[in-house]
């Protein structure tokens, strides 16, 4: 798939939800293959302004070629969006937008390691800066760490079993290409009947470990909120239940009018406060059939948003 041809996920409703105007200034904190970044330009003509950044050198190259047209209305950065708090001006953004995951060309491209469905190697890094990969995990981790990886990133349930495989195979030598892997999970956990491939819940709990997906989730939307004007919305786009469930956690607890003192929430101990937040979406948005159908890949994406107070 050329770079050109990238379906944003949830476009309209991101827009809906973000309402560019002219003037307004707005930040993408995963600019992919620029597809909501290049929508918000163009319903923020004539001067609206955009600050982008992606950990992905590929993907910044990539929105910069589909943004030509709005030359000087956008900044592009290399940056992990856990610190766009640090580049962009706090309190000017009227709209912030998070896509997570990965786009559709670093899933396809082989030698990014990301996908047990094209052989390549154990990589999964964002940035290639990083000293952490895959295969440093997969190769040098303890048995324990790798079985607490795959069920708290992944909610794998034979975390334990693959692990222990893992450890026996690297005895006759290491584990380097997506392929090894994948058919070593599917040779010890076979899921007979299932939609999905056996590999999928551990190459999502790798990816999370390489990545940092939710270190990052959770600064990047503590910040995003401090770069936010009042009024400002942030949506955040998800593609598993374990960012979702990260996004809604953070969302609720913000948009309350008391904090909790301990661990458990006893309405009598609760500290008034003013809310920092709105929910604007109390349930998550999810594609509609015609957007599944366009783009099979948005099927998990789920959609919140919610607007600084
Ligand atoms: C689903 S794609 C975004 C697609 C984009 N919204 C578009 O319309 O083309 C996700 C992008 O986020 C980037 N990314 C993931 N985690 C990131 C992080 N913590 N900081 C910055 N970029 C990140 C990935 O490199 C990838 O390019």
């Amino acid at each position: 798939m050329s770079s050109f041809a990238h379906i944003p996920v949830l476009l309209a409703e991101v827009l809906a939800a973000l309402r560019p105007k002219p003037g307004g200034c707005y930040a993408d904190g995963t600019l992919g293959l620029g597809g909501h970044a290049e929508a918000i330009l163009a319903g923020s003509a004539p001067d609206g302004r955009l600050y982008g950044c992606d950990r992905d050198e590929m993907s910044l190259e990539a929105a910069n070629r589909r943004l030509v047209n709005f030359a000087g209305r956008y900044e592009l950065r290399q940056l992990n969006f856990a610190e766009l708090a640090d580049w962009v001006p706090l309190g000017s953004c009227d709209g912030v937008v998070l896509d997570l995951g990965m786009s559709s060309a670093q899933l396809d491209a082989a030698e990014r390691g990301f996908s047990f469905q094209v052989e390549g190697p154990l990589d999964m890094r964002l940035d290639r800066r990083q000293a952490l990969t895959a295969a440093e995990l997969v190769n040098d981790a303890s048995g324990d760490e790798l079985a607490k990886i795959f069920w708290e990133w992944g909610g794998e349930r034979e975390a334990r079993r693959l692990a222990r495989a893992i450890v026996e195979a690297r005895r006759t030598g290491r584990l380097e290409s997506t392929r090894q892997l994948a058919e070593l999970i599917g040779r010890v956990a076979p899921r007979r009947g299932k939609r999905t491939h056996p590999a999928t819940k551990v190459f999502q709990a790798l990816r999370v470990a390489v990545i940092d997906e939710v270190g990052s989730l959770e600064c990047g939307m503590v910040g995003a909120l401090r770069t936010l004007k009042p009024g400002g919305r942030l949506a955040v786009i998800t593609f598993n239940s374990l960012e979702d469930r990260i996004v809604k956690a953070f969302g609720r607890t913000r948009a309350r009018d008391y904090t909790v003192t301990g661990e458990v929430d006893v309405p009598e101990l609760r500290v008034p406060r003013t809310p920092e937040v709105r929910l604007i979406t109390r349930k998550a948005v999810k594609p509609g059939a015609a957007e599944l159908v366009e783009n099979p890949r948005s099927r998990s994406a789920q959609l919140r948003v919610i607007e600084k107070i």
